[in-house]
């Protein structure tokens, strides 16, 4: 039986079905467990090494991206050093976006390159000839913010042929907008913190994927390193999962019809969405995404018009994250972001899509739809 969407997501959080036990997920917060005389790696025995909360989560992220196996963080940024420093040694060439999420890009050049790893930062239409020169390529699509997008199948086979490690950044879209492993990728990593957990109250991150030698050596980096989630997170994150396919709908429709309110609206000078038939995106967007996201990326006049509009607004909420239930709008100049004073990334939350447009658009300052 092939499920949609909702279906996979809330029989991946699914407990079994056994009488008397509870029907969702339940958190397990320990940090020490009986142990027996022997030693038994297969038993829970201390919490930064095990944990049955985490154990569940990680199964449903691995069933979420077509994955067999997932390793949970503390949060997104825990999960891509953790990998990076797993796959990364001196001498080797790491491809990382220019145009994508800008800690990841901080964290390659101030710790991995002093350490003797060659850093190439990469525009999304710069990756596939970047890749020919890369042991490990990190790409992340739809980018954030700019929400351009990598040919994930093309950027496969450039890196297939030298046997470079192709690793995805599926924050933004998540596995129900897009699945790279099916497009080629070797391994997903992502922020848990965005959609799936949703609720703007916690930070979660993971990687997911086929290849049991990286997987076992995350784990062993977990161990040591001890960027570990805790129990209550990983259970929030579960109690996520089961409402994602709803909430990924609603984030997806109210961005589509946000983005054709905008794109005419005489206040706005660009307007980027990977879903809008003429955006430069689309063509690849449309091959290799389910979902084209919740995300609208829009360049307003300036600074001030960013603030005008989220001042004006009843529904906007100002905040540097994405994903929750809230419609949230973050000026990403201030934080360093290569894109124009005015640019604002607008998180679509899950507002009844009339009211959220029609608040956009009278806080805009009223032109007529
Ligand atoms: C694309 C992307 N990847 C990774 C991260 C890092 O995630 P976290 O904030 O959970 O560490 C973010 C955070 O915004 C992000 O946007």
């Amino acid at each position: 039986m092939t499920y949609g969407d909702s279906t996979r997501s809330l029989k991946a959080v699914a407990a079994e079905h056994v009488p008397g036990n509870p029907v969702g997920p339940v958190p397990v917060p320990a940090s020490a467990y009986h142990i027996g005389a022997d030693e038994d790696d297969a038993l829970d025995s201390y919490g930064r090494r095990h944990n049955p909360t985490w154990r569940q989560l990680e199964k449903a992220l691995a069933h979420l991206e077509g994955a067999a196996a997932a390793v949970s963080f503390g949060s997104g940024m825990a999960a891509i050093t953790s990998l990076l420093r797993v796959i990364t040694e001196p001498g080797t060439t790491l491809v990382v976006p220019a145009d994508g999420y800008y800690q990841v890009r901080a964290y390659a050049t101030e710790y991995l390159a002093p350490r003797g790893v060659t850093v190439i930062q990469a525009r999304c239409d710069e990756m596939c000839d970047a890749a020919g020169d890369a042991d490990v390529v990190f790409a992340e699509t739809p980018s954030n913010p700019g929400l351009d997008v990598v040919d994930l199948h093309r950027l496969a086979m450039q890196c297939r042929p030298r046997g470079a490690l192709l690793v995805v950044d599926n924050t933004t879209a998540t596995p129900l907008g897009q699945q790279p492993l099916a497009l080629g990728a070797d391994l997903v990593v992502a922020s848990a913190t965005k959609a799936l957990a949703g609720h703007h109250d916690l930070l979660a991150g993971y990687v997911a994927g086929n290849r049991a030698d990286v997987i076992e050596r995350l784990g062993r980096e977990r161990l040591l390193a001890g960027p570990i989630l805790g129990a209550f997170e990983a259970w929030l994150v579960l109690r996520g999962l089961g409402t994602l396919g709803l909430r990924f709908d609603r984030h997806c429709q109210n961005a589509a019809a946000l983005a054709m309110m905008l794109r005419s609206h005489p206040a706005v000078a660009s307007v980027r969405y990977p879903g809008l038939p003429d955006d430069p995106s689309h063509g690849v967007a449309a091959r290799q995404m389910r979902r084209f996201g919740g995300i609208v990326a829009v360049e307003l006049a300036d600074v001030d018009a960013v603030h005008a509009l989220i001042g004006r607004s009843d529904l906007l909420v100002g905040a540097t994250s994405f994903g929750g239930v809230h419609t949230s709008v973050d000026r990403r100049a201030r934080w360093g972001d290569p894109v124009p004073p005015g640019f604002a990334r607008i998180s679509c939350g899950i507002e009844d899509t009339d009211d959220l447009l029609a608040d956009i658009e009278s806080a805009l300052g009223g032109a007529g739809r």
